[in-house]
């Protein structure tokens, strides 16, 4: 028996793979969320006969995918995708997303930006008015992160930015790696103000690779209710 919560991400999930269509390159996203998208994808093509090919956006995907029998190809391989299905940690009103709580931001940014359609699945209570809440993860070159970190922070105070505590995203006793071997600095910003300028300025940042946030990437959100509802935002 599932939790409400866990329910929740299933029904999103679930109600998410109906938009897929026979033939789809697909972006197959990270997180607890997208779990359950990818297997009930595995089902359809295991009970439909649905022809479909996936791009994982994280080593963790790609396993769970493989291990489901979901044929997949990378990136460059497939060139451009039809769609990306993926979780989030917030999503605001106008669609924008804080993502990265699973530390695939950068790959699943990249797979999301190269799909006609990025379809969010969540549970109802990371639909958010603000964005910022949950701290906003920025993936970060290894070398000189210090330096970066320091950037981070006077760029935060350059733009009258109050809480902007940052801290290094740790694994055990050592710093969080990637699958691109980089480092995760989590911002907490508690509110962001101006998002979109907030990705612009810090991807300025020499050492920044990329922010999680998702700003008009995504084209519908499909939400999950503890009650069994799901309801669908475009
Ligand atoms: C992974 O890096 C994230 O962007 C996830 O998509 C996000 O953290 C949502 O994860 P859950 O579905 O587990 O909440």
């Amino acid at each position: 028996e599932l939790s409400p919560i866990d329910k929740a991400k299933f029904l999103a999930a679930k109600r998410a793979t109906e938009f897929v269509e026979d033939g789809m390159k697909l972006g197959l996203g990270t997180g607890s969320t997208a779990a359950w998208m990818v297997r009930c994808l595995a089902e359809r093509i295991r009970e439909e006969g649905l022809r479909v090919v996936g791009v994982p956006t994280s080593s963790r995907t790609a396993q769970l995918a493989a291990h489901l029998g979901i044929p997949l190809t990378t990136l460059d391989e497939a060139k451009w995708l039809d769609m990306t299905i993926d979780g989030a940690d917030e999503f605001d009103g106008n669609l924008n997303l804080i993502k990265g709580g699973g530390a695939a931001l950068l790959q699943e940014k990249i797979v999301a930006t190269a799909s006609d359609q990025m379809i969010v699945i969540a549970d109802a209570a990371k639909d958010v008015t603000q964005l910022g809440a949950f701290p906003l993860p920025i993936e970060v070159i290894p070398f000189g992160w210090q330096t970066t970190k320091a950037l981070v922070e006077e760029t935060l105070v350059s733009l009258d930015v109050l809480n902007r505590d940052v801290t290094l995203r740790m694994n055990g006793g050592s710093p969080l790696v990637t699958d691109e071997s980089n480092y995760i600095l989590d911002l907490h910003l508690k509110r962001i103000g101006n998002p979109r300028q907030l990705a612009l300025v810090l991807n300025q940042i020499p050492g920044v690779v990329e922010n999680g946030l998702f700003i008009d990437i995504c084209d519908i959100v499909v939400i999950g209710h503890g009650d069994g509802r799901v309801t669908v935002r475009d």
